[in-house]
C-alpha cells in the first residue's frame, strides 16, 4: 500500500528528499485555487459515484469517501480547514485531509483521473457560474443605464467626433449606445458557455483510461452536455480560459470609455455632468476640490485585464502538448480579472445612479460650433434639388460667412442666407433649432426621440 503518512508529499516514496524550499514557496498554488474547493469537491463525488456504479470502487468505499469530502467541505466552509502550502494545490490539500478523515481508503478517490483533468473540470464549472454573477451585475448597469437614459430622451447635447461638436444628439441615444455594447458583453460571456460545456473528467493525464468509466454519466452529473473528445487536447489547451479573459477584456473596456467620457464632461472644462459627492474625493491639499477617482478607477483597470489576457496568450504561445507547469498560472490571471470586474461592474452601477445631466449646460454647448451645419446642408439638398456636395459647399460658406459675422447659425438673417442661396425661403430657418435637429434623424437607430423611446421600451420589456 503507498504511504501516506500526512507530513508526507503523495510521491515520497519515488522522491526522497522534498523540494527546495524556494520551490516549496513558489512553485505551491494553494493561496489561489483553493476558491475552487466546492468544484473539486463536487467534481470528486461524481467521480466516485460513477466508479461505483461501473463496480471500479464498492458501495461502502463511495460513501466513506463521500461522507470525508463533505465533511471537508463543511471544515472549508466554516474556515476550520487548514491549507497547507506543502501539498501544493487545492486537489491535494482535500486528498490529505480525505485520508485523515476516513484513513487509508481515501486513496481510491483518484482511481481513473489525474489532477489535469481533475483541475479543467473544476475550473470549467467555476468559470461557468462566474459567467452566471457577472451576467447578473451587467443586468444591473444595464438597468441603471435605461434609468438615466428615461430621464433623459429630451436632453440634448453635442455629440462628438474628434472631441469636437459634430451634430446634436439626446443625452439617452448616448446612453443607448452603452446598453447596446453592455448588451453585447453579456451575450459575449454567455456565448462562451458553449466552449464550457464539454467535460474533462476522465481523460485522466493526458491518455484517457484503462478503466471501465462512464464519461456520460459524470458529464450530467456536473452540468456538462458531453464527454470531451480528445484527451490530450483537454489537458492541453486553455481556450476557454481565453475567451473568458477576452470578453472581460472587451467589457472593461467599454466600462473604461465611458469612464473616460464622464471624466471629461464632469471636468471644470466641460461641466456638462454632475457627479454627487458619493462618488468623488477630495484633495489632501486643495480643500475646493472633487475628484472624479472613482472614475479614474474604473479607466485604469482595462489596462490589468487586458495584462491578463496577454500573460495567458503568452504562456500558450509555442508550449508542446500537453500538461505543464506553466498551465497552472491561468487560475491567478481568472480570478484577478474577474473580481476585478466584478468591482467595476459594481462601481460603475454606484456611478450611474449617483450622476446627473446638466442640462443647461449640454444644451449651451449644443448651441456653439455651427453643429446645425449638417442639418442645412440636407435640407438644400430636400428642398433646392442640389446634390450634396454642392449643398455642403453651399454650407461651408455659410458657415465661412456666421463665423465672420461672430454669429451662431441660427442668429443669421434670411438676408444673410440668402447672399449664398438666393432660392431660400424663412421656413430654412427651423433647421437650426436643436430639437427639429435631434427629432428629424429617424433613420432606423438614430437620435430621434421616438425612435429613443421604442427602444428603451425593447430593452425594459427583455427584461
Ligand atoms: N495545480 C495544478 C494546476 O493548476 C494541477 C495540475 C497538476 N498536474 C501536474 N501534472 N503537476 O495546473
Amino acid at each position: 500500500m503507498t504511504k501516506n503518512k500526512n507530513n508526507q508529499a503523495i510521491w515520497s516514496t519515488r522522491i526522497k528528499k522534498n523540494s527546495s524550499s524556494l520551490f516549496q514557496k513558489v512553485g505551491n498554488s494553494i493561496d489561489i485555487d483553493r476558491r475552487l474547493y466546492k468544484e473539486d469537491i463536487q467534481g470528486s463525488i461524481a467521480h466516485v459515484e460513477m466508479l461505483f456504479k461501473q463496480k471500479i470502487i464498492s458501495f461502502k468505499i463511495k460513501n466513506k469517501i463521500i461522507y470525508g469530502l463533505t465533511k471537508i467541505e463543511k471544515e472549508i466552509n466554516n474556515k476550520k480547514f487548514e491549507f497547507n502550502k506543502k501539498y501544493e494545490d487545492i486537489h491535494m490539500n482535500i486528498e490529505k485531509r480525505l485520508f485523515q478523515i476516513i484513513g487509508e481508503e481515501a486513496g481510491y478517490v483518484h482511481t481513473a483521473r489525474s489532477r489535469n483533468d481533475q483541475v479543467i473540470t473544476d475550473f470549467k464549472i467555476w468559470i461557468r457560474s462566474s459567467i452566471k454573477e457577472i451576467s447578473l451585475n451587467l443586468d444591473k448597469v444595464i438597468n441603471s443605464t435605461l434609468k438615466l437614459a428615461e430621464k433623459n430622451i429630451d436632453t440634448i447635447m453635442p455629440g462628438f467626433t474628434h472631441l469636437k461638436n459634430a451634430q446634436a444628439i439626446s443625452f439617452a441615444h448616448y446612453l443607448m449606445a452603452y446598453v447596446e455594447m453592455f448588451s453585447r458583453d453579456k451575450k459575449r460571456f454567455i456565448n462562451n458557455l458553449d466552449g464550457l460545456n464539454e467535460n474533462p473528467l476522465g481523460v485522466a493525464a493526458l491518455t484517457g483510461t484503462s478503466f471501465n468509466i462512464d464519461r456520460n454519466y459524470t458529464s450530467k452529473k456536473l452540468g456538462f452536455k458531453k464527454p470531451t473528445n480528445n484527451s490530450i487536447d483537454t489537458v492541453s489547451d486553455r481556450d476557454f480560459v481565453l475567451d473568458f479573459l477576452y470578453s472581460i477584456s472587451v467589457c472593461s473596456m467599454h466600462i473604461s470609455r465611458i469612464a473616460e467620457e464622464l471624466i471629461i464632461w464632469s471636468s471644470d472644462g466641460f461641466k456638462l455632468i454632475n457627479l454627487s459627492d458619493k462618488i468623488v474625493t477630495g484633495s489632501s491639499i486643495m480643500p475646493q476640490k472633487k475628484n472624479p477617482d472613482l472614475l479614474e478607477y474604473l479607466r485604469g483597470k482595462s489596462g490589468s485585464s487586458y495584462g491578463n489576457l496577454f500573460s495567458m496568450l503568452t504562456i500558450l504561445k509555442g508550449l508542446p502538448l500537453s500538461y505543464f507547469k506553466d498551465l497552472q498560472d491561468d487560475k491567478e490571471l481568472v480570478f484577478k480579472s474577474y473580481d476585478t470586474l466584478i468591482n467595476c461592474l459594481k462601481i460603475f452601477d454606484e456611478i450611474l445612479k449617483n450622476s446627473n445631466a446638466n442640462k443647461k449646460n449640454m444644451l449651451q454647448l449644443a448651441n456653439s460650433g455651427y453643429i446645425t451645419a449638417t442639418d442645412l446642408a440636407d435640407y438644400l439638398v430636400k428642398n433646392h434639388s442640389m446634390s450634396f456636395r454642392k449643398a455642403y459647399q453651399k454650407t461651408a460658406s455659410v458657415v465661412n460667412l456666421a463665423e465672420k459675422k461672430k454669429k451662431k447659425l441660427n442668429e443669421l438673417s434670411l438676408e444673410d442666407l440668402k447672399k449664398i442661396e438666393p432660392k431660400l425661403t424663412n421656413d430654412v430657418l427651423n433647421v437650426f433649432d436643436l430639437k427639429n435637429s435631434v427629432n428629424s434623424k429617424k433613420s432606423y437607430g438614430g437620435t430621434a426621440f421616438d425612435n429613443i423611446k421604442k427602444m428603451i421600451m425593447k430593452y425594459k420589456k427583455q427584461k
